[in-house]
């Protein structure tokens, strides 16, 4: 074997072993916890919002939280190899170890109309876990939902689109306003107003695409928000090429927010990396996300 012969070899065994690695990832489960603080008032505009990123869980942070979520999204379940057992075993572990005050998906059921099927028996199992251990299960529309109707009905979850409701803490008593937004679809995007609210408490706001963050003025923005619908970026490549080829429409990714908890523009938000694979059965280094959140008001 000449040197130009170990090399091909070498680069082809790497690429093989890439393509195998994006095939096995979204079999992985990353089952963690984000404990969301408000931010400090912010009223940087849409053009130039300030964004930070925060740990998950800060170091020195008030552990003891008003409220307890488990949080999923993008469950696009014609490709979604993490079962909606493993999410209902993380429900049922997060409620044992300290009541949870819901169960909160941030939409894309599913890729197309044609996986349906899949994503009502995928989110009906999750209500069933919900209901026997009576924790409320709420959601919202995702990009992709628009091509089924009547999703919430079906798979068996309160919806937040557009509405809100008082939530009232299970451990403190505390009070916050849990609201959400429908996403129009990628074709005719209506980005909504924040609903007008007339109670004073918190808002904690629901919502698939965190871009709608940048359509709110900033005496609007709510205190908390959380999303989905990056995928983590899915595919991750150098210098954020998914984003800036694939997904250049999106724009807080092209400004550095892609998953995790941030501060933006005063907002707390937290970003899932969602559970299934849209349009392609794969993942790389954007292990699939059930995240355990965490809200102090
Ligand atoms: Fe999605």
């Amino acid at each position: 074997m000449d040197k130009i012969d170990v090399v091909l070899t070498a680069v082809s065994a790497i690429i093989l072993l890439y393509i195998l690695w994006c095939f096995i990832e979204p079999f992985f489960l990353d089952q963690d916890k984000a404990i969301l603080e408000k931010s400090p008032a912010d009223d940087s505009s849409a053009d130039s919002i300030s964004i930070k990123k925060l740990p998950m869980v800060q170091n020195g942070l008030k552990k003891d939280t008003d409220f307890r979520f488990v949080f999923f999204s993008d469950t696009h379940a014609e490709w979604c190899p993490v079962s909606s057992k493993r999410i209902c075993e993380s429900i049922r572990k997060a409620h044992v170890a300290e009541p949870l005050d819901a169960v909160i998906f941030g939409g894309d059921m599913c890729s197309y109309k044609q996986g349906a099927v899949k994503g009502f028996k995928y989110l009906n199992a999750v209500s069933s876990c919900c209901k026997e251990l009576n924790i409320p299960f709420y959601g919202v529309s995702g990009n992709h939902d628009v091509y089924v109707s009547n999703i919430p009905e079906k798979a068996g979850f309160t919806s937040l689109d557009n509405t809100h409701l008082t939530l009232t803490s299970r451990k403190t008593g505390s009070k916050a306003v849990l609201t959400g937004l429908s996403d129009t679809g990628r074709k005719n995007r209506v980005w909504h107003k924040m609903p007008e609210l007339e109670e004073n408490e918190p808002v904690i706001l629901i919502v698939h695409d965190p871009d709608a963050l940048l359509h709110f003025t900033p005496s609007t923005r709510p205190e908390f928000m959380l999303s989905g619908h990056l995928h983590g970026g899915q595919m991750k490549f150098p210098f954020r090429i998914e984003f800036c080829v694939l997904r250049r429409h999106d724009k807080l990714p092209n400004m550095g927010a892609v998953q995790g908890v941030y501060n933006i523009g005063g907002t707390t938000v937290f970003i899932s990396r969602g559970l299934g694979c849209g349009v392609m059965p794969f993942r790389f280094l954007s292990v699939p996300e059930v995240t355990v959140v965490g809200i102090t008001l």
